[in-house]
């Protein structure tokens, strides 16, 4: 990650064998490679590490911690991720590899860092059809997470040059594929329970009714239901109430700790915003797990990651 400076550019890599290759060796020893898929370039990074896995927040810079596609070869790779059931299995065998995402109850064991589900217990999993994104996910082995390689709040790329005009410097490596086929992001289906449309996209709702032989729930139109990708980073908080900015922890408050304040968890005592944001969604989960009756978090600097950091916990903090 030496590389991630302002002053560093991003390699740019061929389409061919070494170029892969140079990815897939980036990507294991936990850095970060935009690479071409048919919707468009996403920003990728071992799944299954927390550290990089919160370099690609920091690369785009989003203030807020929303739950990431991992991206998998086949559909037996995506089964061992998630639960299919018969509807999910249908639709995996009619349109993957292609631009269909599907969320799933994430299995026990699986290995995805908590970071990519924002401590969600579902997970979206997504076989990209793109013949290099292909290619290095094969040679790479694992599943790979990756949001679009775009600096949040900017527009999608469809091309490497797109890619490097937002995050050169900030990126290990672009694998240039020419331009994406699709150009949309993937549509998102929710399989747990009937299926629902999350979000519209590369592959029309119609057809994926046809195929299901029943229509789509649409989860966003009902009030009372909060299934829509994007405020679904929401949607997890720990069961004990949580104070923040706290230097010390009082009465029943089991306190979480920053840099020099150390709590009985530490998201991280270096101060570094980068192991605080691998650590963040492992933390929560382990004050539940504790059943911490109340939640004392120690003072988060709002810079970086740190801003993504302080978003979620002002949720977890929020009036219930
Ligand atoms: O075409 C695409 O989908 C591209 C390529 C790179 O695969 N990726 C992409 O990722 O568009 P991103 O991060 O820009 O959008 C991911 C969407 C977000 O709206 C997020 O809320 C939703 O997926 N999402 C991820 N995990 C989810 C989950 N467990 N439940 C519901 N929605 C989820
Ligand atoms: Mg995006």
């Amino acid at each position: 990650m030496q590389s991630r400076n302002a002053n560093a550019t991003s390699e740019r890599l061929g389409p061919d064998a070494a170029g892969v290759a140079r990815a897939a060796a980036l990507l294991t020893s936990g850095g970060l490679v935009a690479f071409p898929t048919e919707t468009v370039y996403g920003l990728g990074a071992d799944a299954c590490n927390a550290d990089a896995v919160a370099g690609i927040f920091a690369a785009k810079g989003r203030p807020s911690f929303n739950p990431l596609i991992v991206h998998v070869a086949t559909v037996e790779a995506a089964r061992a991720l998630i639960d299919l059931d018969n509807r999910g299995d249908l639709l995996a065998q009619a349109f993957w590899p292609g631009a269909l995402t599907l969320v799933g109850r994430l299995k026990p064991g699986a290995g995805i860092a908590s970071l990519v589900t924002a401590g969600l217990d579902t997970l979206a999993v997504r076989v990209p059809d793109h013949p290099l994104a292909q290619r290095l996910l094969a040679a790479f082995g694992r599943p790979v997470a990756a949001p679009s390689a775009n600096p949040s709040g900017r527009v999608s790329p469809t091309t490497a040059a797109h890619v490097l005009a937002g995050l050169d410097g900030r990126i290990d490596a672009v694998l240039d594929g020419g331009a994406c086929g699709v150009g949309l992001e993937s549509t998102i289906i929710s399989v747990v329970g009937a299926p629902a449309l999350l979000r519209a996209g590369g592959v029309p709702a119609e057809a994926l009714e046809q195929a299901l032989g029943v229509a789509l729930r649409h989860p966003g139109d009902d009030p009372s239901a909060p299934i829509s990708p994007g405020q679904l980073a929401s949607h997890y908080a720990p069961r004990g109430r949580v104070r923040l900015n706290a230097t010390t922890a009082q009465n029943d408050e089991v306190l979480l700790g920053f840099g020099p304040v150390s709590g009985t968890l530490t998201l991280s005592a270096a101060g570094d915003l980068q192991e605080a944001a691998a650590r963040l969604f492992d933390c929560l989960h382990r004050l539940d797990a504790m059943d911490a009756p109340a939640i004392a978090v120690a003072p988060v600097p709002d810079r970086g990651l740190g801003r993504a950091i302080n978003d979620r916990l002002r949720r977890a903090a929020a009036p219930r």
